[in-house]
């Protein structure tokens, strides 16, 4: 134990002599002391990284009451012809499973929650965001994306339009805006009304302009391509 006899900075009194000068200040840090901190330091700092590689990883935390863990089984989704038998938990999204698990990157991500278009693909010749619906759902079904427009390598009329029209910039929304332009012609024809149909009781006569910006409303395009994209459903529409 230290004494004060021992002590460096007094004379052994019980109160120390402040008015003298200690043997190291902190305005004059000698080498020696500079180096044990530094080296405490980097000890310190290297710490938690040690541990993590010498640990065993923690367990994975257990499921909440009422929300158990489901395991992935096996589902088979049908897409663009061709079956693809997928180990899908049941909360995978068709978005994801197309992208992540069956490796179709064509559709994409923007906003993940229903908002964009970005992910639209086509269900047995109907439009919708696979960003909200689970890929266990659409067994059975009939599942269209972007890589299947096109037939016998031959692109199809909307892909055709867009091109000639140039209705992209960046073309990250475009997957999304040809599989719902590729909806909404047969849609049309179909004599499906829309909000800015004059008469809904009556077959939409004309495509307007304003007809399909309200049905293409669910596609957004970051870069501003509309104005393009409408000459190019219109084209698509005029020349079937
Ligand atoms: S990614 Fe699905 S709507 Fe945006
Ligand atoms: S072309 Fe870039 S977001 Fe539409």
């Amino acid at each position: 134990m230290t004494t004060h006899t021992e002590c460096q900075d007094c004379d052994g009194d019980a109160a120390p002599d402040l008015s003298r000068e200690p043997a190291t200040t902190l305005s004059q840090p000698s080498r020696r002391r500079f180096l044990q901190s530094a080296a405490a330091a980097a000890t310190i700092g290297a710490a938690p990284h040690l541990r993590a590689q010498t640990q065993a990883p923690a367990p994975a935390s257990a499921a909440p009451p009422g929300n158990p863990v489901v395991p992935p089984r096996p589902v088979t989704l049908t897409v663009n012809g061709r079956a693809y038998t997928l180990q899908l938990e049941p909360r995978v999204t068709l978005l994801d499973a197309l992208r992540e698990y069956a490796g179709l990157m064509g559709t994409k991500k923007g906003c993940d929650r229903g908002q964009c278009g970005a992910c639209t693909v086509l269900i047995d010749g109907r439009r919708i965001n696979s960003c909200l619906t689970l890929a266990v759902m659409h067994e059975g079904e009939t599942i269209t994306t972007v890589e299947g427009l096109a037939s016998n390598g031959a692109l199809s009329p909307v892909q055709r339009a867009f091109i000639e029209h140039d209705a992209f910039q960046c073309g990250y929304c475009t997957p999304g805006q040809l599989c719902s332009a590729t909806a909404l012609l047969s849609e049309f024809r179909s004599g499906t009304a829309s909000t800015v149909t004059a008469d809904v009781r009556a077959r939409p006569a004309v495509l307007s302009d304003d007809e399909i910006r309200e049905r293409m409303s669910g596609n957004i395009c970051r870069c501003g391509a509309y104005v393009n994209i409408v000459a190019a459903v219109r084209a698509a529409h005029d020349n079937a």
